[in-house]
């Protein structure tokens, strides 16, 4: 069984992975610093029936990071940690450079300083990236050597933790991936990002709020089809390499809204739901909003035979389930 450390675990996308690799063959160890997008009830299962250990570790704090890797002895670490909204990155970058740059810097530090003292057992680093770093393109599809162009303080921060990775792997002979991921949708997201903000705003009467015209663009990824991708390259992929993954459903995010309008509609007719708010409203554009992101999905697909498993539809559907029934759960809390 290999030992891996799943770090930011306890937010959306680590969360899914904890339960997808905990069907996997190895021996999870989880940390996160519990910032406000995560929730560790969203884990504690696994935690109760010790399928994963957790700790609370900030990696911005190296000397316990440090700490806890050597006691570890983990095989693999992968990184979701990040502070991951926009909106918050163009009020407070501050704290977008201290978990996403240093951060990643600190666990870097870590590794080269593991993997020097321990020759037998060499750790792989997994940084969990995203297309955003391509900035916004106009036309076409962005592949793994298309040049940085980011357009706000998260876009940039999580640039800066690739060039990291890159050079620092590289100088230190530490082996690594770099995924670059499109929009992930699915169970446990924080309501700040456009899919649960939208769900929860017209499960509350309010209407759905959307930058400028809605018709920015994005290509919406289930998030298990991500996290599959992620096992298929640490399984089949090579070493020191990017890898973009996505899944060309690239809608508008005015479409998105009135497909969750329609979803809603249904599920009041089947008397799921009492009542929803049927409304859009548009606001002031975000500063350097990006207009559209696109990625080509063409190296993982030859290198590990990755594909998408997933239907857009179906999973949008059961994702709202999912927040009906969380949503509705908080409210009688
Ligand atoms: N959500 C998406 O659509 C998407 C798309 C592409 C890439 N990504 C990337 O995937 C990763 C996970 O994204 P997410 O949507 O699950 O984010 P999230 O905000 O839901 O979760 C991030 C987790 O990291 C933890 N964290 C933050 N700072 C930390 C620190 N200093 N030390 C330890 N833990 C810390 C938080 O507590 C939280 O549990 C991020 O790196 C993000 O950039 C996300």
């Amino acid at each position: 069984m290999k030992k891996l450390l799943i770090i930011g675990g306890a937010g959306f996308i680590g969360s899914n992975a904890c339960y997808f690799f905990s069907k996997k063959n190895y021996k999870i160890s989880v940390i996160d610093s519990l910032s406000y997008a995560s929730n560790l009830n969203y884990i504690r299962p696994l935690i109760k029936d010790k399928i994963i250990k957790f700790d609370r570790i900030d990696i911005s704090n190296y000397q316990k990071l440090n700490k806890h890797i050597n006691k570890l002895n983990p095989q693999i670490i992968i990184n979701f940690a990040a502070e991951s909204h926009v909106d918050n990155s163009i009020k407070s970058p501050n704290i977008f450079f201290k978990s996403n740059v240093i951060g990643v810097y600190n666990i870097l530090l870590s590794i080269k300083n593991y993997n020097k003292k321990n020759k037998s057992n060499k750790i792989r680093f997994f940084q969990i990236s995203t297309d955003e770093v391509y900035g916004s393109l106009e036309k076409g599809y962005a592949n793994e050597n298309y040049p940085l162009n980011p357009s706000s303080p998260y876009s940039s921060s999580k640039a800066a933790a690739d060039c990291l990775v890159m050079g620092m792997c590289k100088t230190y002979n530490i082996k690594y991936y770099i995924s670059r991921c499109t929009n992930n949708f699915g169970r446990f997201q924080f309501p700040e990002k456009l899919i649960p903000l939208s769900i929860k705003k017209s499960l509350n009467n309010k209407p759905i709020e959307l930058y400028g015209d809605g018709k920015n663009k994005r290509d919406w990824i289930f998030v298990e089809d991500h996290i599959r991708a992620i096992y298929k390259i640490i399984t089949k992929g090579k070493t020191n390499q990017i890898y973009n993954i996505g899944a060309q459903n690239t809608y508008t995010n005015l479409f998105i809204s009135k497909k969750i309008l329609s979803i809603l509609k249904d599920l009041k007719n089947k008397k799921i739901i009492s009542k929803f708010n049927n409304t859009i409203s548009f606001i002031d554009d975000r500063p350097a909003h990006d207009f559209r992101y696109a990625v080509s999905t063409k190296k993982i697909m030859k290198d590990t035979n990755w594909g998408l498993k997933n239907n857009f539809e179906k999973n949008l559907y059961h994702t709202i389930l999912w927040y009906i029934t969380f949503f509705n759960k908080k409210t009688n809390e």
